[in-house]
């Protein structure tokens, strides 16, 4: 097994450039079989989860292929199938992004359930509540989700939690029905706009994304289209994180800081200064006196449920005592543990953590358990005492490309090494 291996007493110093956003291509990739034609998307992060959603396109009849330069072309005109391969979807939970747009598409889908994952149950009762309110005949049986509607209508739906992921299944759904949606309550990520935007590019017509009520005219057909994906702001966010725990210096080239407002205040309240520099470039400067915050995580635009633990990392090293308090999925303080090896001082009490920073973190090996913890290990390594070694890359994979090359264009060096490595502790 390959582990990542981290000398600590690093510090960031160089630039790095961000990918585009792993949760908008996620959306946009499936979005792309809604259209009887071609899509070309460009800054496609090329990630784990990425290949794995194309392969999922593929089993569906669509034609996929990675161009050079980060674009993938998608020829959704063969798209003939309906149902999802189970490897597949268990494989990454956001292939369920497929269910709206195939049963727009085809009339009919069927999706296995995703199931569970390590922060949480992941119920995608909101996404089927969206369908059955367009007309959509639903049954889960034997594990998977069938849908079946000749034909989508307009409808009015409330989401009674703001899902990010039932937002954009509905919408894309919606597009191709008959009438007028209003989906009320919906979520506001970047993302949902990004791929609204696409939508529209394609010939639909989505009006308010961004807003908590997003409105769908159905139309007969989408075309195909070219479409740039969004920065990624967490991945930003976690580089910001990690020039601050460094007390570093870290230029991030290709940056909305307009889908980074709560992320930045927070870090400015903690006194990390972080300056636009260019069109979409920002320079972050940790200090060697950062304050102590509390952070609740909140659908957007609060602050970031990804940003959690790389953010707990960061708090861990910063003197005095913060709360964290995560409101958007039940389990995500897995990391706390392994932060614990790292002589962290950390006390969770239900979706509370309460973090007194330490002086030193000391280098240990650990394990991801997501792929944020994974970076908030990474991150919290860096500045340890001694040498870490992160383990189930798998993990940070799907979510960070290139990591390690990332790292050294920012000044810090990680290495990739096969656990039977001598050089691992
Ligand atoms: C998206 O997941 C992201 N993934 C997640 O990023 C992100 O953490 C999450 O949004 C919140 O911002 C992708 O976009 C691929 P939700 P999603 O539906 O859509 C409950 C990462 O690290 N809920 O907004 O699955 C759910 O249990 C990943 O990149 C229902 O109750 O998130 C959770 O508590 C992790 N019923 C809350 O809503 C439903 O039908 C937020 O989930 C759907 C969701």
């Amino acid at each position: 097994m390959e582990r990542l291996v981290v000398e600590g007493g690093q510090s960031f110093s160089g630039s790095v450039t961000i990918s585009g956003a792993k949760n908008s291509a996620l959306a946009l990739i499936a979005g792309t079989l809604l259209a009887d034609g071609v899509t070309i998307l460009g800054n496609v992060p090329q990630l784990l989860d990425v290949r794995v959603i194309t392969d999922v396109l593929s089993s569906l009849g669509a034609q996929t292929e990675l161009l050079p330069g980060g674009q993938l072309r998608v020829d959704a005109r063969g798209v003939n199938h309906y149902e999802a391969p189970y490897d597949l979807v268990t494989k990454m939970r956001a292939s369920f992004f497929v269910l709206g747009p195939i049963l727009a598409r085809t009339g009919r889908a069927k999706i296995p359930l995703p199931g569970g994952c390590a922060i949480g149950s992941r119920p995608v009762d909101l996404h089927l509540k969206g369908l059955r309110a367009l007309g959509a005949q639903v049954y889960i049986e034997h594990g998977f989700v069938e849908a079946v509607a000749e034909k989508l209508y307009g409808a009015n739906i409330y989401l009674d939690y703001p899902s990010v992921g039932a937002t954009e299944n509905i919408m894309m759904a919606a597009t191709l029905a008959d009438g007028i949606t209003v989906i009320e309550n919906c979520a506001q990520e970047p993302e949902v706009v990004d791929l609204a935007d696409m939508l529209n590019a394609m010939g639909a017509r989505v009006r308010g994304a961004g807003t908590e009520t997003i409105v769908i005219e159905g139309v007969s057909r989408l075309h195909g289209c070219e479409h740039r994906v969004i920065p990624d702001r967490i991945e930003a966010g976690t580089f910001m994180m990690g020039a601050a725990i460094t007390r570093g210096e870290l230029r991030l080239n290709g940056v909305r800081l307009d889908h980074m407002q709560a992320t930045v205040s927070k870090l400015q309240e903690m006194g990390v200064l972080i300056q636009a520099d260019g069109p979409d470039g920002v320079i972050v400067k940790g200090h060697s006196e950062l304050t102590p915050v509390d952070v609740r995580t909140m659908p957007y635009p609060g602050f970031p449920t990804d940003l959690q633990a790389p953010m707990m990392a960061l708090l861990a090293t910063v003197k005095g005592t913060s709360i964290i308090t995560e409101t958007v999925f039940e389990n995500r303080f897995l990391h706390v543990d392994e932060l614990l090896r790292m002589g962290a001082n950390i006390k969770t009490e239900g979706n509370a953590a309460v973090i007194v920073g330490v002086d030193r973190l000391s280098g240990a090996p650990v394990q991801a358990t997501d792929l944020r913890a994974g970076a908030a290990l990474l991150i919290a390594a860096l500045t340890a005492d001694g040498q870490s070694s992160v383990g189930a890359l798998h993990h940070i994979d799907r979510g960070y490309e290139d990591i390690v090359t990332k790292f050294a264009d920012g000044g810090v060096n990680v290495s990739r090494l096969v656990a039977c490595d001598p050089l691992l502790v």
